[in-house]
């Protein structure tokens, strides 16, 4: 029988470097934060570099990459840079995302694409360029793309944000399966509601309030209540045989 490995072993993250978009504010700059006190170097990525700095202060263990992930031709040189400075990627997690709000009708073009640009073709070229680089180097690593609780449902006035996770998730399966053969695992966190940027003025709505007070918990998530979720997924030890999953992490809500 396998030993048995302790928690604090078995969440250990020395040595592993984490690559994390979206980092400058809510679930990104939290993700950093619980991958680096585990021992991980995290490269902590987004547009807003005063943010990136504030965060760097923290800890050495962050690198701070200013980048656009819609920047599509910056992107291969953002991780030459990040892998000069905290070494080669073993992790990323692609949390980088815009909501989409209005009516289909009344969304244009631009608005559609712009979600979609962010939110879905960043997921597949940051995750094209992490894995063309792990298989190069016969490196084994993971990668946690963030969906969605309305991947799986719609509303009246989120569809290009629905689409754009729906196809996050059927990424994260793609990758799963082309990847295994790598060691590459690949599995999706779709949050319900949690208080961020994002989300703040839509839960602090009477809308908000409501939608809350009819989810099966009655409360919105707080970062924090992903933690162990993000921990297990970039874990090898504690999910070397898991790729391809999506686990939500929402109250319930899903069920309702
Ligand atoms: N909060 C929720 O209830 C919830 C639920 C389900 C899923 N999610 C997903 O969780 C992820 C994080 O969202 P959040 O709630 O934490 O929102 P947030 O606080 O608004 O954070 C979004 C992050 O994405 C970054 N970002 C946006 N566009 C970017 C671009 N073009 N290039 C680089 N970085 C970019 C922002 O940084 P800069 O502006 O500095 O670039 C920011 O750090 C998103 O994918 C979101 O869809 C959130």
């Amino acid at each position: 029988m396998a030993p048995i490995t302790l928690a604090q072993k078995l969440f250990d993250l020395t040595g592993e470097v984490a690559l994390v978009s979206g980092a400058s504010s809510g679930l990104g700059r939290r993700f950093a934060q619980v991958l680096a006190a585990h021992g991980a170097k995290v490269v902590v990525a987004a547009r807003r570099a005063d943010r990136l700095e504030g965060l760097a202060g923290e800890s050495e263990r962050f690198f701070p990459l200013a980048v656009d992930v819609t920047d599509a031709p910056r992107l291969a040189a953002a991780l030459d840079a990040a892998e000069a400075a905290a070494g080669p990627l073993t992790l990323l997690v692609n949390n980088a995302g815009i909501g989409g709000g209005g009516r289909i009708v009344d969304t244009p073009d631009e608005a559609w694409e712009q979600v979609q640009k962010t939110n879905v073709d960043s997921v597949w070229r940051l995750s094209r360029l992490f894995a063309q680089r792990l298989i190069a180097r016969h490196s084994p690593g993971a990668i946690i793309n963030i969906a969605s609780l309305v991947a799986g449902r719609v509303g009246l006035s989120s569809a290009s944000y629905a689409v754009s996770k729906a196809a996050v998730l059927q990424m994260t399966r793609a990758q799963a399966f082309e990847w295994a053969r790598h060691g590459i695992r690949v599995n999706a966190i779709s949050p319900g509601y949690v208080h961020s940027e994002m989300t703040s003025e839509f839960l602090a709505s009477k809308a908000g309030q409501d939608m809350v007070g009819r989810s099966p918990q009655r409360r919105a998530g707080n970062a924090s209540d992903l933690d162990g979720v993000l921990l297990l997924l970039a874990s090898r030890r504690a999910s070397g045989f898991m790729t391809g999953a999506d686990i939500a992490v929402d109250g319930g809500h899903a069920l309702a």
